[in-house]
């Protein structure tokens, strides 16, 4: 796909993502306004809005008859509760996020732990408000998401992840982790996208597949950019995984190994994304983008 092309559909997706979020959430000073503000704070310091416009962008790769931003809008929710979790001092313990001070430091433990609590089930109100009007696939994003979310993925990925190497190296669960906290979202996000669309379930599950691949992927370049990039470009810390003796790709095969499992993952979630009867070129050159992502 032409880069120009690319770049302003690009920019277009993350404004949309930007709008909504804005719109479709709570004001900071709505009652209690420390906790609003606190959620607030966290969703609107930035990042990548990546699972966003990957549900925006495959809810278009088919012909939507549903607003794709309230899916869009809640999925950024769950993953913004789960950095606020991920950063507190009982789990990864950082004080940097999207460059700003991580939640905790800018407010308080509790008032952290509480707005992510609170950004979990306003996923689910807007799912519900926003896909009234047909129950059917109101009842699918939910289904999607809560499962997502759930024990089994992204829950249960970020419990293997507390047992660090200490636990003991294992690919086995490296695979677990790498799907369960990471790329079951960047899973959903393809999945969720492609339901508002109306696609197949076919065609759904193609799309699944992809975010399943270049979930694994991305998390393997987030490892890769802890070890090899810097703070101020990441908006995070870095050197993390070592310092909090995580286990990692990188820790168990090394970095070159690592590199090339992103570029199969990322052919692999190309293949699938071509299987599909979808217009998937913007998915296709960002899912590559992804793969040599610096930040
Ligand atoms: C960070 O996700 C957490 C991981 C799953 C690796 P992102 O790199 O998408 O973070 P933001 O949303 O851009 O801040
Ligand atoms: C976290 O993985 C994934 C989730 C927040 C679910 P990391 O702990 O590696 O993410 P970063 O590096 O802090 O963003
Ligand atoms: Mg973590
Ligand atoms: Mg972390
Ligand atoms: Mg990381």
């Amino acid at each position: 796909m032409d880069a120009k092309l690319f770049q302003s559909r690009h920019e277009a997706l993350v404004q949309q993502a930007e709008n909504a979020l804005r719109d479709l959430t709570p004001l900071a000073d709505a009652r209690p306004a420390r906790l609003h503000a606190a959620m607030r704070y966290s969703l609107d310091a930035g990042g990548k809005r990546l699972r966003p416009v990957l549900c925006l962008a495959s809810a278009a790769a088919f012909s939507p008859s549903a607003d794709a931003r309230y899916a869009a809008t809640a999925l950024e929710c769950i993953h913004t509760y789960s950095l606020i979790h991920d950063d507190l001092p009982c789990m990864d313990n950082s004080d940097l996020r999207r460059g700003r001070p991580s939640c905790h430091k800018a407010f308080d433990e509790a008032t952290a732990l509480l707005a992510g609590d609170a950004l979990q089930p306003l996923a689910f109100e807007l799912i519900a408000t926003g896909y009234a009007a047909n129950p059917a696939l109101a009842t699918d994003l939910v289904r999607e998401l809560a499962v997502t979310a759930g024990s089994t993925l992204l829950v249960g990925g970020q419990t293997e992840d507390m047992g660090g190497l200490a636990a003991g190296p294992s690919t086995d669960r490296l695979e677990y982790i790498l799907l369960g906290k990471t790329a079951a979202m960047l899973s959903a996000s393809f999945a969720m996208g492609a339901l508002v669309g109306g696609a197949s379930p076919a065609d759904v599950e193609r799309f699944r597949q992809a975010g399943r691949a270049a979930g694994i992927a991305f998390q393997l370049v987030d490892d890769e950019l802890d070890l090899t990039a810097d703070a101020t470009q990441l908006g995070k810390p870095v050197g993390a995984d070592v310092q909090n003796g995580k286990m990692t790709y990188a820790s168990l095969h090394g970095l070159a190994a690592g590199r090339q499992r992103i570029d199969a993952l990322t052919a692999e979630a190309i293949t699938h994304l071509r299987a599909s009867q979808s217009d998937s070129e913007f998915l296709i050159e960002l899912v590559t983008r992804m793969a040599g992502r610096r930040n």
